[in-house]
């Protein structure tokens, strides 16, 4: 693309503990013309996601880390540019993973379109996206709610969370939500339709639990890890369902964290922890967004957004989340339609 620059967000070196401003590189490079069979993309939304943090680490892990020097990996949503591939035109909006960077060329392969007139164009990085389906399948597939139950979540305002509790309530379960001050925990509550809200940074969290929840907790949905969790666990019903979800508590832990080393809570009430990855579910996410949007649709699902203006501050931005300071799905809007 003549005349036009490439601004890309690389990873200058891995994090230790919490990231910083300087484990991040903006580098400037010209944008290159696709070549045959290849779409070129203008970079509009970039999501921003916890689990980023895991492809800046060099651990083992479910996926390739990013390299010293590489394009920190981000999902985002673009304008089609220019094609030279017969399955997209300019004009197109797509969605994909390729990357915190301003312009990206892709085969077709890793994009999909996304319809402008059916929502607007973000919730394809959210509610109708990745975190979407991440709420809407491991709440509905490994927690196996059912009327009644009382549903627990974690980070309960964030991406995941805020959407898991709407569909617990729509499943007809009490939704309990545990997230970081008043104001995150007056929004689920007030605005959401939560049925209670945990300050975890503000009061005893297993007491609340226990005065919430006074025939236990059926199903717990885990985004955070951590005492957090120890403290759900100590008050589980019979039979329940925990699904690891997130852990983002540790993700910017030095050394590994004690667990608990007793499983009896897990024993004694026949209960049942499963972890899943969204990308599980690929096949049928389809079926998912469309539920969702009609939910949204008929006002029975609320979807809260934190956007941050321009590529360069999403290091920050990114930083912020990882100390509870985003409210909402995190996004960074890059550029104009
Ligand atoms: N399994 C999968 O396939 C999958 C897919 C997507 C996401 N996830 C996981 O789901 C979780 C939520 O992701 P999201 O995109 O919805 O992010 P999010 O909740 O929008 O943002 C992260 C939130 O985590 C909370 N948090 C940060 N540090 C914490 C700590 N030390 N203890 C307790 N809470 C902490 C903060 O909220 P507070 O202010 O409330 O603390 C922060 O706003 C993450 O753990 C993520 O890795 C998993």
């Amino acid at each position: 693309m003549a005349n036009a620059t490439n601004r890309k967000i690389t990873l200058a070196a891995r994090p230790v503990g919490y990231p910083k401003e300087s484990d991040f590189a903006m580098v400037e490079e010209p944008v290159a013309d696709p070549g045959p069979g290849q779409v070129l993309i203008r970079t509009l939304w970039l999501s921003l996601d916890p689990y980023q943090r895991g492809r800046m680490s060099a651990a083992k892990s479910y996926a390739t880390p990013v390299d010293i020097g590489g394009v920190i990996t981000g999902g985002i949503v673009g304008r089609v540019e220019q094609s030279n591939n017969p399955k997209f035109k300019a004009g197109d909006f797509v969605e994909g993973w390729l990357g915190w960077q301003s312009w990206a060329i892709s085969d077709g392969n890793d994009i999909r379109k996304v319809d402008p007139d059916l929502a607007p164009l973000q919730t394809a990085l959210g509610i109708l996206g990745m975190p979407g389906m991440t709420a809407y399948f491991g709440f509905l597939e490994i927690g196996l709610p059912r009327p009644g139950d009382t549903v627990v979540i974690s980070a309960a305002s964030g991406a995941v969370g805020q959407l898991v509790g709407q569909i617990a309530r729509i499943m007809g379960c009490r939704a309990v939500g545990i997230a970081g001050g008043a104001d995150k925990c007056a929004y689920i509550r007030d605005e959401l339709g939560f049925d209670a809200a945990i300050d975890y940074k503000g009061e005893d969290v297993e007491a609340a639990i226990a005065r919430h929840c006074p025939d236990g907790v059926d199903v717990y949905f885990d985004n955070v890890g951590g005492t957090i969790t120890e403290a759900v666990l100590k008050n589980l019903a019979k039979f329940a369902r925990v699904v690891i979800c997130g852990q983002i508590s540790q993700y910017n832990l030095d050394k590994p964290d004690l667990g608990p080393r007793n499983l009896r809570f897990l024993l004694v009430n026949q209960a049942r922890m499963e972890g899943f990855l969204v990308f599980q579910f690929a096949d049928r996410y389809e079926q998912g967004m469309k539920r969702i949007a009609g939910w949204i649709k008929d006002g029975r699902i609320k979807y809260r957004e934190d956007v941050v203006d321009g590529l360069e501050n999403a290091p920050k931005a990114f930083i912020g989340m990882m100390e509870g300071k985003n409210f909402g799905k995190l996004l960074v809007k890059v550029a104009e339609v």
